[in-house]
């Protein structure tokens, strides 16, 4: 069997580098790091006879770290292994059988950290920070949105509607939740047709830009067909479950290059980044969605509902490759990374007007703010909760606590009544 572990190798500019939490399985950490290592490269459960001494000169990985406290090892592995601007090959490397096999009891893949031939066969994403503040006139505060509710069942004028009274309340975004895609009860083109006027009629009635990202997943044809709908009919983004939607639908999708900014739902992902000891992390989904070319990406609530431990959520609020939290919280989605632009986060999942200045500390301005039912739940209705959460954003920028801020603004006020204040 071909030696894996080699604790004095040098890690070369051009490897690939993947750190793993290991729990070997009634084996040393050792003999399962050498597993791990084999079956994401070049080998088997078993040595081969067809192996021979070129490809294990060239192509064998090295277990260069294992650390038996934290149980965490790092793998090294040569930049020829993985086809340039394929991730599905890529992940079905480092992220494929390996979590199945016996030798390992839990296993996670924590972070990836690519070389620079891999990340310039990506285009990463079109727009960036940069290009969606352009596209909307927002400087530097964070963008506010909200998701039509019930995520399912209004008819596409009903959501036509409720878009409109999210916007003239004053929210920047309208996304569609992401599992409406085209039912006999709301048909994709037409709801793209109502909404888009609303639209149009918003931004007249308040000079703002007004953004609808209509949720264009489906099988890939189907959705190239559908962006390209949006796009002849007016609109700037679109959204996709990338999870769902898979990597290689998300690549023909940012390769179609259609000039429609991207937003990414993650819908799915907690069936692999929740579990802290086995799966892959929401820090790897981000670095991947980011190379292929997202240019929004939820990336948690880290106060709402949906799970991300603060730690995990922060990790991605941290730049985790050298661990500093910078005075921004730039992380990963915005560090820099040769040619690929930075990806706006996207926090959603059980916020409300409650929740916005804690988050916006730990965040900075650099993030979307997104709420559902924080918005469509206000006592007095979408309109006034988009209000709310707009009031609150002003709160925290013009560093008034919410409280003092909500005495001088119904809206908030009742918001808070209702959903409290999450410091
Ligand atoms: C697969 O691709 O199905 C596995 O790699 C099977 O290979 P094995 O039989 O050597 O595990
Ligand atoms: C989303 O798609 O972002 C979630 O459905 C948010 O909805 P919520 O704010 O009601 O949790
Ligand atoms: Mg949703």
């Amino acid at each position: 069997m071909l030696n894996y572990i080699n604790l004095k190798y040098k890690t070369l500019k051009t490897d690939l580098i993947c750190e793993f939490y290991l729990e070997p399985n009634k084996i040393t950490i050792e003999k399962a790091a050498a597993h791990v290592a084999l079956e994401s490269s070049i080998g088997t459960w078993t040595d081969i006879g067809t192996m021979n001494k070129r490809i294990a000169k060239t192509l064998k990985p090295s277990v260069f770290y294992i650390n038996k406290k934290s149980n965490i090892i790092k793998i090294a592995y040569s930049q020829d292994l993985f086809e340039k601007g394929n991730m599905p090959e890529i992940l079905s490397s480092i992220a494929g059988n390996i979590f199945g096999m016996s030798a390992v009891k839990n296993l996670r893949l924590i972070d990836i950290s690519f070389p620079e031939s891999i990340i310039k066969s990506f285009k990463g994403p079109s727009f960036g920070i940069k290009g969606i503040r352009k596209i909307t006139g927002i400087k530097n505060r964070p963008l506010t949105g909200t998701i039509i509710k019930p995520k399912l069942g209004l008819n596409e004028k009903e959501h036509a509607k409720v878009a409109y009274d999210a916007w003239i309340g004053g929210l920047d975004i309208v996304k569609d939740d992401e599992n409406l895609t085209s039912m006999k009860f709301n048909r994709f083109n037409k709801r793209v047709i109502e909404t888009l006027k609303m639209r149009d009629k918003a931004e007249k009635e308040t000079g703002e830009t007004k953004i609808y990202m209509p949720n264009v997943t489906a099988e890939t044809n189907e959705m190239l067909k559908r962006a390209k709908f949006v796009k002849a009919n007016g609109g700037r983004y679109i959204m996709i479950d990338i999870i769902t939607a898979g990597w290689s639908a998300l690549q023909t999708l940012r390769n179609a290059d259609l000039g429609l900014v991207i937003h990414a739902h993650r819908a799915g992902h907690a069936a692999f980044t929740r579990n802290q000891k086995h799966g892959i992390s929401m820090l790897t989904i981000a670095k991947v969605a980011r190379l292929i070319g997202v240019d929004q990406l939820h990336i948690g609530a880290i106060v709402g509902k949906m799970t991300g431990t603060k730690h995990e959520v922060k990790d991605i609020g941290e730049n985790i490759e050298n661990q500093i939290i910078h005075k921004n919280s730039s992380h990963i989605l915005e560090q820099k990374w040769y040619n690929i632009k930075p990806t706006l986060a996207v926090c959603s999942g059980g916020l409300h007007p409650g929740c916005i200045p804690s988050l916006m500390k730990i965040m900075g301005n650099n993030i979307v703010i997104q709420c559902g039912g924080g918005c469509h739940g206000h006592p007095d209705g979408t309109k006034a909760g988009a209000i709310a959460i707009r009031q609150a954003v002003n709160s925290s920028i013009k560093k008034i606590p919410l409280k003092t801020y909500a005495e001088g603004h119904k809206e908030l006020k009742k918001a808070l009544n209702k959903f409290g204040i999450i410091s």
